[in-house]
């Protein structure tokens, strides 16, 4: 009889929190304990924990939780009895009939417990499995309990061993491919075991192409390789546009018996990298357009799910993504499989750092060790997939030479290739890597490529192995909250304007070590050598909530929030990566009742290269791709000055850094004033001061007559404690923008308080502008997006007309929304099936009386879901709610949230959707449950 899988995700109990030993055994009585089906993630659930760490996502995910699930197996002593765990996050133990039968050590890493010692066959049987995170290092929500799927394999005792086909394409041409099938076969038996291997391929369409059939002898108690070649004749390649799937079936005989047989999926494709020309499918280049995901799945937490997941797989493709990284860790298998069929290049990457992220404990001794030993598992698991094209070792390691520290040295990335290219010896070895100064050391010499992280860091390790290639592994980490904007603009990546938690989705902020999506495209334009880029991050992930981390649960760097909906970056990206496809984005929303007669940038995102603007009719003018504003010119420069000890200022205003103004005398409020010579309008001060004014305050004031003074900005001195106006090398710079003050003036001062003692009123330079001057970093931004930075606002319409080539390719419109009066429902899918695990996400919007979506609702949504479906999460993408995603109520957020409802098992019947908010019209659907 042929081996059996079972799917045995079915019907497990769950309790949280330590056990008696007696938990282990069949006789237990977990009539208490909460029925569960896997995966699960007992950590989703929450609540959040307000005072938790930012960092982790605010959830209970630290702890011991307990599974329980009874089976039988058929009598017949002679079967062999596996569990197949996907993923437990962490360090399971996994006890059968309370004996011990295995465990693991790390919790994103696939393993195979042998039951068989511990069943009682014909009889009821008890697993129960034990798992705790206590131990577990995370940089980010890692979730908690049986995440991914289990099965159990019933197996004769001569049977393909785990992970046992391994199937290579050793030579590809146009009118013929080599296929090497490598079957492993397990022999539990206390006799020799002669064997016989029959391989089957099938192309795409089922038609049996090759066939080959090998014998062999399994020794006993051992295990034999049956290695075998096939031709495909005309093979149809793997690509990214025609993800094309043979099959290779295998069939072990023995005694004229079928013992066992399993079919894997393969691709033909061939790949390389160039160090000089990035990246080749089939012999053409590729660009890769990628991005970094994380394992969770937003609201559902990191239980996996696979409709889930392909969404996401579908919004990124939508995008143009080709590529992903699995950052920082093993993936679900489901991931490797929805990347090959859909035709998706996967950075398949084992571990973050070496340390107890990895769930490395034991210390700087095992990490070699613990690396080889998850490695193999991962490779050996995932060599099959055509999607599978760099392993990854690690991500952002430090060095550590002598290996006192658990860092990368030469012979633990030795020992780590090594170990993978014995297993599959047809894709490079990498690792993420981000400190250039590690080339100095010659760690990375034993590997194929290496992957950079920001900042073009790549740059010392080209000059130091021109001959390998490079990726760019992480890119961007640019910050934003959906459907949030603040003004005035971002006039420095890391000012986060705003002030509320929320950073603008202006896409002008990124982190200190990071840059706006615009840089990356420029770059990847510019370093043709480098194979693509891997955006941080395609979703946000719950945890790591950079630069928010105390009051936030989840991340700003997502192109998608964490519920699903696009931001407006996802258009930017889109218009850049998919130039034919059409792209016309408006960004912001148009409803700013505060903003009346104030400048409101609008920028267009479009894969046009020029478009017009009209706000309620009128024409704002055409902007073309690639042309930057010219910069305002500074007013004060050479201007008259006045000092309050008389002394002259002019070093104040010559436009160089390098001379200033000081004040010598302490104590006193001396001040320095610049005399415009006629009122003007002021929308922009740059101050740069020397370092010697310590931590003084200042205040600015400006006059339109030099005895009428108002303060327009009131700086108080710097405190133990206080973070000030900061420091920076070469001295503190301000820079006040004033686009929304309406100033008028002739005589700017700046004044100085609190001056101690070893303090000098001190300005190297003093700027005025009438118009805002934006740094020139954000220059780029011209190439790839349309500005109009001067829109006055008026509530109404915002039209946009793009064209590409001279030609126009389509308009899009942006209306101020009246009050919400109704709740509009858009389902991604109306058809379930009835597996218990079907999704449909269903998009909230508040919508007024012609349909626009308020984008500034904010109420409370009730939500009813009945019949053949229930309620699975609920989110909004707010990164600092702490709303349960589980509750059947939710706020939306900047006017939109979204409902997961999943089919119930079994059950064909329609679900019920209603969602009801206070004041408004309530939305219903029904969504169809059919096998
Ligand atoms: C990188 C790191 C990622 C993430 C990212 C945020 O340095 O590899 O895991 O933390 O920064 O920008």
């Amino acid at each position: 009889m042929q081996g059996a899988v079972r799917d045995f995700n079915h019907d497990w109990k769950f309790a949280k929190g330590e056990q008696p030993d007696v938990a282990r055994d069949l006789q237990f009585d977990d009539s208490t304990w909460e029925s569960v089906r896997i995966p699960h993630d007992w950590a989703i659930s929450g609540p959040f924990d307000e005072s938790a760490s930012g960092s982790t996502g605010k959830l209970p995910w630290t702890g011991v939780g307990w599974y329980r699930k009874k089976f039988t197996v058929e009598a017949g002593s002679d079967r062999r009895v596996y569990l197949d765990f996907d993923g437990v996050m962490a360090f399971p133990k996994v006890y059968i009939n309370g004996e011990l039968a295995g465990q693991w050590d790390y919790g994103y890493m696939s393993f195979r417990v042998d039951a068989t010692p511990h069943i009682r066959f014909g009889e009821e049987n008890v697993v129960a499995v034990e798992v705790d995170t206590r131990r577990h290092g995370s940089r980010w929500y890692p979730g908690a309990g049986i995440y991914r799927k289990v099965r159990m394999t019933i197996a004769n005792p001569l049977h393909i061993a785990h992970w046992g086909t391994f199937v290579t394409t050793p030579s590809v041409s146009d009118w013929r491919a080599t296929v090497r099938v490598r079957s492993t076969v397990d022999n539990h038996s206390s006799s020799d075991r002669e064997l016989d291997v029959a391989v089957t391929i099938r192309d795409p369409e089922g038609n049996v192409v090759a066939t080959g059939e090998k014998r062999g002898i399994a020794p006993a108690e051992g295990t034999v390789e049956v290695d075998q070649q096939m031709f495909v004749d005309a093979p149809a390649r793997w690509d990214l546009e025609h993800p094309n799937l043979y099959t290779a079936e295998t069939i072990v005989r023995s005694s004229g018996e079928v013992v066992d047989g399993e079919t894997v999926t393969f691709g033909i494709r061939t790949f390389s990298f160039d160090p000089d020309r990035g990246f080749f499918l089939n012999g053409e280049r590729v660009q890769l357009k990628g991005v970094n995901l994380h394992h969770d799945l937003g609201a559902l937490g990191a239980a996996f799910n696979q409709r889930a997941m392909e969404r996401q797989l579908q919004i990124m493709q939508e995008m143009g993504v080709n590529a992903v990284r699995t950052s920082h860790n093993a993936p679900a298998p489901e991931v490797l499989e929805l990347c090959d069929r859909m035709g998706i290049f996967v950075w398949d990457e084992c571990f973050d750092k070496w340390n107890a992220t990895a769930d490395n404990l034991a210390g700087p001794e095992n990490v070699l060790p613990m690396a080889v030993r998850q490695l193999d598992n991962f490779v050996r698991r995932d060599r099959n997939h055509p999607c599978v094209f760099i392993w990854s070792v690690g991500n952002e390691i430090g060095t550590s030479v002598d290996e006192r520290g658990d860092g990368m040295s030469f012979g633990r990335l030795e020992g780590m290739r090594t170990c993978i290219r014995q297993l599959d010896d047809t894709r490079p070895v990498g690792i993420g890597c981000h400190t250039p100064n590690t080339v100095r050391y010659p760690v990375y010499d034993p590997l194929d490529l290496t992957g950079w992280n920001y900042g073009r860091r790549y740059a010392r390790y080209r000059e130091a192995y021109p001959n390998n290639p490079i990726l760019y592994s992480e890119s961007a980490s640019t910050v934003s909250t959906r459907g949030h904007y603040a003004f005035p603009l971002a006039n420095n990546k890391t000012d986060y304007p705003g002030g509320t938690g929320h950073v603008s989705s202006y896409d002008l902020s990124a982190t200190s070590w990071s840059d706006i999506p615009d840089c990356e495209f420029q770059l990847m334009e510019d370093d043709r050598f480098v194979g693509g880029e891997f955006v941080w991050t395609g979703f946000d992930y719950l945890g790591e909530p950079t630069p928010n981390r105390r009051d936030a649960r989840s991340s700003y760097f997502g192109i998608v929030d964490l519920a699903g909906i696009p931001k407006d970056r996802y258009h930017l990206y889109r218009s850049h990566w998919r130039p034919n496809a059409k792209t016309i984005h408006i960004l912001p929303h148009w409803n700013w009742p505060d903003r009346i007669g104030k400048k409101t940038p609008v920028f267009v995102y479009t894969n046009g290269d020029s478009a017009e603007l009209f706000l309620n009719g009128r024409s704002l003018g055409r902007r073309t791709k690639g042309v930057v504003p010219p910069k305002p010119t500074n007013l004060a420069a050479a201007k008259p000055t006045m000092t309050s000890d008389g002394a002259s200022a002019e070093a104040a205003v010559d436009g160089d850094d390098d001379t200033a103004w000081r004040h010598t005398d302490s104590g006193g409020t001396p001040w320095v004033q610049v005399d415009l010579q006629e009122v003007q309008p002021v929308e922009q001060i740059d101050l740069a001061l020397g370092d010697s004014v310590g931590d003084a305050g200042y205040a600015i004031r400006v006059s339109r007559d030099g005895t009428d003074w108002s303060t327009i900005a009131n700086i108080e001195p710097r405190t133990a404690g206080s973070r000030g106006w900061g420091r920076r090398a070469g001295g503190p710079r301000a820079t006040y923008d004033l686009t929304d003050q309406n100033v008028q003036a002739r005589f700017v001062r700046v004044e100085f308080t609190d001056l101690s003692d070893k303090s000098t009123a001190d300005v190297k330079e003093l700027k005025i502008y009438s118009a805002r001057y934006e740094p020139e970093y954000y220059d780029v931004t011209y190439k790839y997006r349309l500005r109009w930075n001067d829109v006055i606002y008026e509530p109404g319409e915002l039209k946009v007309v793009a064209y590409k080539d001279g030609a126009k390719i389509g308009e899009s419109v942006m209306r101020t929304a009246g009050p919400p009066t109704s709740l509009r429902l858009t389902p991604d899918r109306t058809e379930l099936l009835p597996t218990g695990e079907d999704l449909s996400f269903i998009l909230v919007e508040a919508v007024d009386a012609e349909g626009n979506v308020a984008p500034l609702a904010n109420d409370i949504l009730t939500f009813q879901v009945s019949g053949g479906g229930e309620l699975a999460a609920v989110s909004n993408g707010d990164q600092l709610s702490l709303d349960s995603f589980q509750d059947n109520r939710h706020p939306l957020f900047n006017g939109k949230a979204m409902l997961i409802v999943r089919s119930k098992q079994g059950e064909v019947s329609p679900i019920q959707v209603t969602v009801r908010a206070e004041g408004m019209e309530p939305a219903t659907l029904s969504i169809t449950v059919s096998q």
